[in-house]
């Protein structure tokens, strides 16, 4: 029975504590419910059951060894006990729990009154005691009566075990119960125990000026007020920044602060100037987790790549090769998970093609360190006669895996389409290959983490108009060709029948003339190598 009832109180207890979480988060204009407004009581007092006189007696420090009960006596003296919370207020602000205790018990005249006792940690025990007078308790001897009594203070936050005794104590006839307080969370207890009284905080960002304008209310009354920023981790949060008080005195209960960072963990602490105050404390940035990957640092010397999250945070890190079309690639074996600590990836190759990338969840970042900036090597390209020279410039003695694969900057190059190419010298341009119309990928080897990067030329522009130059003339030639050459078929046709020799001289001359002014380089540059210029050509539309 009284495991149920427990269990009964634990739920109700739960859902209150989530209704009014759920209250304060949404606003700060939380209106008392009745349902969640303690019971009070002007004074505390204990009532017998009609009949039974009672009073209630000084405790006593040290309560004696229970007796060997007696044949006659029932050991579950103790029907049905319920523990509840009630308040006792002197004025505003100024109410204090009390815990309701109310007893059903079966009388006997061997029983004299009953003691209730609290124990919580580290607090000394605390005793009502109540006895029956000897008329009364033998009239109703062998009866169910009433006892409740609401004199016992408790805290708000502290666990406290209620035992409940008879006087005398006969052994193995207590009542013991574990009772677990509302907490301050409890709207009633914030507003009216002092205990509880934290205040509310409201705010106004600037997020040009980095200030937080915030708004006190509900604070205990006549004391001055402590506000300051803090960062938070997992359970304390450490001042680390701007604090400021309002004094009591003080009509307008407001303050700014100024912060350096809009970081997720940065907090407002607000409390009284009292003793053990307890705090509020509200994180206006705790969204804003694209603030923490800022700080991404790297030490050219050890070609690490560096960062700290500036709060805790559960996530993935990892490196990643950005892409012509945007995306961010996963490098292989690249991902680290982020907690607190400083975080590394040693040897890295500073491109701006290399990223790191942030998953939480399923949401992701990427930051690009590199974007506009260190370089440590590059490629340079000297247009020559016709082609293009392309050299390697490194600011370090490197490795490097270099192939001419594909037109296209995803055309992957096949490892045989590949050579490595060292650079043993700083600064001293080394020749790579010559580049007209492919895609040359370049990629470090010497270090652990590096992005493939890819740049595409087109034609070699000088060459490119050599052709243009050469194809349409040659069209024309061919197309010349093609016509005198039927023009003779037919005259030849024609003639021949006919056979007259001086009309044949004459078509023969004709003939030499079109010949002549055919230049044979031409003519047997076209009929030689015919593939060469239709493939040009085709190459021509395809870059176009
Ligand atoms: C003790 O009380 C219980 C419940 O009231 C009852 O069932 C039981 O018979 C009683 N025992 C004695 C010895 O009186
Ligand atoms: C125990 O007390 C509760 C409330 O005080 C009451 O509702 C319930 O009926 C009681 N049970 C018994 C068996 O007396
Ligand atoms: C704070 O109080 C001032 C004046 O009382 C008011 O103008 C301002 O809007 C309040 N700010 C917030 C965030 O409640
Ligand atoms: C990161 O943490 C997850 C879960 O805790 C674990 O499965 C995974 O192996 C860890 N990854 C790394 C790279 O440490
Ligand atoms: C390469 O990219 C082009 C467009 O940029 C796309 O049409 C093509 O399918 C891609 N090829 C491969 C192999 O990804």
């Amino acid at each position: 029975m009284v495991g149920h009832s427990s269990r009964g109180r634990k739920r109700v207890w739960m859902m209150m504590v989530l209704w009014i979480s759920f209250l304060t988060l949404l606003c700060c204009c939380f209106t008392e419910a009745e349902n969640t407004e303690l019971d009070r009581i002007e004074r505390c007092q204990t009532k017998c059951s009609q009949g039974l006189s009672c009073r209630t007696k000084a405790d006593y420090w040290f309560p004696p060894a229970c007796l060997e009960h007696l044949d006659h006596l029932n050991t579950s003296v103790f029907h049905n006990v319920s523990v509840s919370p009630v308040m006792t207020c002197a004025g505003k602000q100024k109410c204090k729990l009390n815990l309701r205790v109310k007893a059903v018990l079966e009388l006997s005249e061997f029983i004299h009154g009953l003691s209730i006792c609290t124990v919580s940690a580290g607090m000394m025990r605390n005793c009502q005691k109540i006895v029956f007078t000897k008329t009364s308790r033998t009239k109703l001897s062998g009866l169910l009566v009433r006892v409740d009594n609401d004199c016992t203070e408790i805290s708000p936050s502290q666990q406290v075990q209620v035992t409940i005794k008879t006087i005398p104590d006969y052994c193995g006839t207590q009542w013991t119960s574990n009772y677990h307080p509302l907490g301050c969370m409890m709207e009633d207890l914030r507003r009216n125990v002092p205990e509880c009284i934290t205040g509310r905080l409201s705010y106004n960002t600037n997020l040009e000026k980095n200030e937080l304008q915030i708004n006190v209310s509900d604070m205990l009354e006549d004391h001055t007020y402590h506000l300051r920023l803090c960062h938070k981790d997992d359970y304390i949060c450490a001042g680390t920044g701007d604090s400021t008080q309002i004094e009591k005195e003080q009509p307008v209960k407001s303050a700014v602060l100024r912060y350096t960072r809009p970081l997720p963990c940065l907090c407002i602490e607000g409390w009284s100037a009292v003793v053990d105050a307890p705090r509020v404390r509200v994180c206006p940035f705790q969204d804003r987790l694209e603030e923490l990957w800022l700080g991404i640092t790297f030490d050219p010397l050890e070609e690490a790549l560096l960062w700290e999250p500036a709060c805790p945070v559960n996530a993935v890190a990892a490196l990643c090769e950005k892409k012509v079309d945007g995306t961010c690639v996963d490098l292989p074996e690249a991902s680290q998970n982020v907690s607190r600590g400083k975080l590394k990836f040693a040897k890295v190759d500073p491109r701006p093609q290399l990223c790191m990338k942030f998953t939480i969840g399923s949401q992701s970042w990427v930051r690009c360190p590199f974007r506009d900036g260190i370089k440590a090597w590059d490629f340079v390209v000297t247009n020559k006669q016709g082609h293009r020279d392309v050299q390697l410039v490194s600011q370090i003695p490197a490795t490097f895996s270099v192939g001419f694969c594909g037109r296209s900057a995803n055309s992957t190059c096949q490892d045989n389409a590949r050579s490595s190419v060292q650079v043993l010298k700083a600064n001293n341009p080394t020749l790579i290959g010559k580049a007209c119309n492919s895609c040359l990928q370049v990629k470090r080897q010497d270090v652990k983490y590096a992005a493939n990067v890819v740049h595409c030329f087109d034609y070699c522009s000088q060459e490119s108009r050599d052709l243009t130059w050469i194809v349409l003339p040659a069209a024309v030639c061919l197309t010349g060709i093609i016509i005198v050459n039927l023009v003779l078929h037919l005259l030849l046709t024609v003639y021949q029948r006919r056979k007259k020799e001086r009309e044949r001289k004459q078509t023969d001359s004709k003939v030499n003339c079109v010949a002549s002014t055919m230049p044979t380089v031409r003519g047997s540059l076209f009929i030689t190598d015919p593939p060469q210029c239709r493939i040009n050509e085709r190459a021509n539309l395809i870059s176009k």
